[in-house]
């Protein structure tokens, strides 16, 4: 575990890069030997801000790695009839590898039917029931990107898990909940003993003082304040808000579900907003992508 002195930075866009850089060459090497570049799509339904800002940085940074990227935008007067027939398309479309369906779906439309209609061997979001299911058994399979990424950047900066206390604040279905399973896995990377809070936890301040590795997506601004964190443990910080700021040019200026000025302090490593968790989502998206071209997990 972090036994260092003094708190370090973990340096999501650093990470990202290289992963990024190892997907470019091997997309470039695929096309050298004629094979076709692979081709995520992303779904995108209404006009929500951070989904169009995510989406656009999934193909920009699609393209960056030479993949193709193509956007389906709807608008938010859809009906579930219509993309589920959208949903079918792309699941017979030869030339899509992977496709996402960019979250949330206006609420007239049922987020899981969408989501069970997704071709398991194109879910590169690792959203359906069958790479849940793959996940939760350590089979292989398409993994959610945020968690996936969170392990990515633990690796990288060399932080041991196993026989260490995870906390995690946050049981949804794209992110708290699947990193609880991905901590406590059996395997060389994992192994750490996992509690799982949530809105209804009682006494959650006693149970995150515990953490050795506090993993926060919770998805409330600056929830995570320095009482509640154990000196020089590890603090990852899922959450991304934009907080109105009149001295911004775009208005808000962004936080993450961690106090950072005061939990800095305390903690050994910890993931700034921007620049933490946010770039390996995509990164791990991509690694998704080239997996289901490459038809990885399809026996
Ligand atoms: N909305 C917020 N995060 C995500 C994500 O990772 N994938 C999709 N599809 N929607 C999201």
């Amino acid at each position: 575990m972090a036994q260092k002195k003094g708190p370090e930075l973990i340096d999501g866009r650093k990470v990202a890069a290289i992963v990024k850089e190892s997907i470019r060459k091997e997309v470039a090497d695929l096309i050298d030997n004629h094979d076709k570049s692979p081709h995520l799509v992303a779904v995108l339904v209404g006009n929500d801000p951070a989904s169009e800002t995510y989406v656009a940085s999934k193909e920009k940074q699609a393209h960056q790695v030479g993949m193709m990227s193509s956007v389906y935008r709807f608008p938010d007067t859809i009906t579930e009839a219509e993309l589920l027939e959208t949903i079918d398309f792309l699941n017979n479309d030869d030339e899509v590898d992977g496709f996402i369906v960019q979250l949330p779906l206006p609420a007239h439309i049922n987020e899981d039917k969408i989501i069970n209609a997704i071709d398991p061997k194109k879910d590169v979001d690792g959203f359906t029931p069958v790479s849940v299911g793959n996940m939760v058994l350590g089979k292989p399979g398409f993994l959610s990107a945020t968690p996936a990424g969170i392990m990515e950047l633990l690796k990288a900066y060399h932080i041991e898990l196993e026989g260490k206390h995870c906390v995690v604040l946050g049981r949804s279905n794209i992110v708290g909940r699947p990193m609880s399973i991905l901590l406590s896995q059996k395997n060389e990377q994992a192994n750490a003993t996992v509690t799982l809070c949530h809105s209804r936890t009682e006494n959650m301040e006693e149970i995150t003082r515990q953490a050795d590795v506090l993993i926060c997506a919770i998805g409330k601004p600056r929830f995570v304040k320095a009482s509640m964190v154990k000196e020089g443990a590890v603090v990852i910080d899922v959450g991304m808000h934009r907080l109105p700021d009149a001295t911004k040019e775009r208005g808000y200026r962004l936080a993450g579900d961690v106090d950072f000025d005061q939990v800095f302090k305390k903690a050994s490593y910890i993931t700034p907003v921007p620049g933490g968790v946010g770039p390996m989502t995509i990164a791990m998206l991509l690694k998704n992508t080239l997996s289901a071209h490459k038809k990885e997990f399809q026996q």
